[in-house]
């Protein structure tokens, strides 16, 4: 009897990369099963030789194979080009952020985010913490625009503010319990970034100036005055920024803490004012 095998073995098996990623792409998007979960559970979906089979020619019939929305957290987000698609990685910082005030008697925890893109860290955080409430600003008009979108289709619109605005340019923000942000961070010289992620990605939200720690910097300043005390900040962080952050972190930050991703690099910076 054929009792089947697990897909990400029959992509494997195929010839040709693009004719798999066509495949899975269409398995995705008609099973409405989240990418990242297929690749860390690869055992999970599993197909006889007739599904598979079947599958494979309904993924060729399509003719437009692209999805436009994308799995983060417990979240679905619509993507679109031009806004900056999240990353599985940056997940991590939405654990970091649940795990920090998962048992905070507070009653409402005030946050500020710096680059919303799709809205990816306010919607999964709001959605996962009622108490969490937060401002997110964004540069551009289509990330700005399309967040909204996604937070109101994620139902959690009332909890976030989104604001239209040059966050290296503008200077009083508030008072917050907590600053998060995944910035872009990458060096214009770096010459290792991948050649997919700088095709598909919009550039705005790839390149820092100052070596890819402008934001950085700007945020440690912004702290200073909009930062409770006893207040947190959470920052994904470039693989090799480690060094280099940890000589400009200012006096006013009593703890600090790098953490790693799952595959053991150093992708995040939590401090504590
Ligand atoms: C790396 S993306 C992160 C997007 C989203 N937070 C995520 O993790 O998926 C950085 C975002 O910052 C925005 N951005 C770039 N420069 C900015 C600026 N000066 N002020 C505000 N937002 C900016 C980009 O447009 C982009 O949406």
């Amino acid at each position: 009897m054929n009792k089947g095998k697990p897909l990400s073995l029959f992509l494997l098996e195929e010839p040709n990369y693009k004719q798999a990623n066509k495949i899975k792409n269409y398995f995705v998007k008609k099973f409405e099963v989240s990418k990242v979960d297929l690749e860390i559970n690869p055992t999970k979906f599993i197909l006889t030789n007739g599904k598979y089979r079947k599958l494979k020619r309904k993924a060729n019939k399509k003719k437009d194979f692209a999805i436009n929305y994308r799995w983060f957290y417990n979240v679905r987000l619509n993507i679109k080009k031009g806004v900056f698609v999240p990353q599985p990685d940056t997940e991590g910082i939405i654990d970091l952020i649940l795990q920090h005030y998962q048992n905070s008697n507070q009653n409402a925890i005030k946050g500020f985010e710096v680059g919303t893109g799709t809205g990816a860290i306010p919607i999964a955080l709001t959605k996962n913490n009622d108490k969490i409430i937060i401002r997110t600003v964004e540069k551009k008009l289509k990330p700005f625009k399309l967040s909204q979108v996604n937070a109101i289709e994620n139902d959690v619109y009332e909890k976030i503010t989104f604001c239209k605005s040059d966050f290296l340019k503008s200077k009083d923000w508030g008072n917050y319990d907590f600053i998060v942000s995944n910035p872009p961070y990458i060096d214009k010289r770096d010459k290792t970034i991948e050649k997919s992620a700088k095709k598909s990605q919009p550039a705005i939200a790839l390149y820092a100036k100052h070596s890819g720690i402008e934001f950085y910097q700007k945020i440690f300043n912004m702290a200073e005055k909009s930062l409770k005390v006893g207040g947190m900040i959470f920052l994904e962080i470039g693989y090799n920024q480690k060094q280099i952050l940890e000589k400009i972190i200012p006096a006013t930050f009593k703890n600090y803490k790098f953490y790693k991703n799952y595959n053991k690099n150093f992708r995040f910076l939590v401090l504590e004012k």
